[in-house]
């Protein structure tokens, strides 16, 4: 690549991510540390002061977003916090990965968004683990961003069935987003106030991610005030190799702060995990995957208060 795959209309921060890309073969590598909070803080965490509504985005196919908000929800609902996991991709892996029914003919999410159903009447809960609900996506959603277009206040359907949901006081909603930037994602980003992007430490890590900023940028302005991107998270972290390196030190010098200090690591065991039914926390807890979602989740927890006071 010689040129700088931006358009003039790229704002500023979009061009630096769309630049890094292009010069990560020169960057300066420093290790990045898969690091370990210290377990004094494993009890129940604190609860945020207001619920925290997450939207875990990116329009690239597996770059870990299911993997995500399931361990993350399943990593806060083991440490007190009450969590509901959205399954907004019609392949419904996340209810998969949590056990909860998604045939084509249950009440989905679908029925929520194009049929008004209230969400209290497909919402579920994550057998075997308390604290932990799910509202399942069924193969029918993917009918939805269609549908959807020409429906009443088309982009605020999720966010008005999340505001009349009172059955469970929840402390986080976790949104798990399709793969693209259609209506269920638009959804997705106005219900909620946070974005969490996950990004694979690979090559092509920060394509793509400017669109996706850009219509974070578009939601907000127009649809979403309250809405910024408020973690960045590095998945499936190959140790062994100087790229993945590389695209995290990239990742961090342009997104800052954002960018959780743990950082996921490639783990046979977060793969299989979904196969049973179970996020990798209660699969295999001692894994190296399972500990990362854990300290994750922690992050997550302990920066919330100054997150959500903003
Ligand atoms: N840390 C990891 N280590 C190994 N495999 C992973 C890891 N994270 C995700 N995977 C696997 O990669 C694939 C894509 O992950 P997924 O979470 O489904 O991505 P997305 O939801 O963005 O499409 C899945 O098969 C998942 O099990
Ligand atoms: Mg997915």
């Amino acid at each position: 690549m010689s040129q700088p795959p931006y358009t003039p209309g790229d704002s500023p921060l979009v061009r630096e991510a769309l630049s890094s890309v292009v010069s990560r073969e020169t960057a300066p590598s420093t290790p990045v540390s898969i690091g370990y909070l210290p377990s004094r803080q494993d009890g129940d965490w604190p609860r945020p002061p207001r619920q925290r509504i997450i939207t875990i985005a990116n329009q690239k196919g597996g770059v870990g977003k299911t993997t995500t908000a399931v361990n993350l929800a399943a990593g806060l609902s083991m440490h007190g916090q009450r969590v509901l996991v959205v399954d907004l991709d019609p392949q419904g892996n996340a209810s998969t990965a949590l056990s909860v029914e998604h045939r084509g003919d249950i009440p989905s999410v679908y029925q929520v968004l194009v049929e008004d159903m209230a969400l209290r009447d497909i919402v579920s809960p994550v057998p075997d683990m308390p604290n932990l609900y799910c509202a399942p996506a069924t193969i029918g959603l993917a009918g939805a961003e269609i549908e959807l277009v020409s429906l009443v206040a088309r982009e605020a359907r999720l966010k008005r069935a999340l505001e009349a949901f009172d059955s469970i006081e929840l402390d986080y909603i976790l949104i798990d987003c399709p793969p693209s930037l259609g209506l269920l994602t638009v959804n997705a980003m106005v219900a909620a106030e946070e974005v969490l992007i996950p990004i694979q430490c690979e090559y092509y890590a920060l394509e793509g991610v400017s669109q996706l900023l850009q219509n974070v940028e578009l939601v907000r302005v127009h649809l979403n005030q309250s809405l910024r991107v408020s973690t960045i998270l590095l998945t499936m972290y190959d140790g062994r190799t100087r790229l993945a390196s590389q695209v995290a030190d990239e990742v961090r010098s342009h997104f800052g702060e954002s960018v959780l200090d743990t950082v996921i690591p490639r783990s046979v065991r977060v793969s299989e995990a979904p196969s049973y039914g179970q996020s990798v926390l209660t699969y295999d807890a001692g894994s190296s995957g399972a500990m990362a979602y854990m300290d994750a989740a922690r992050e997550i927890a302990f920066r919330g208060a100054a997150v959500s006071g903003k």
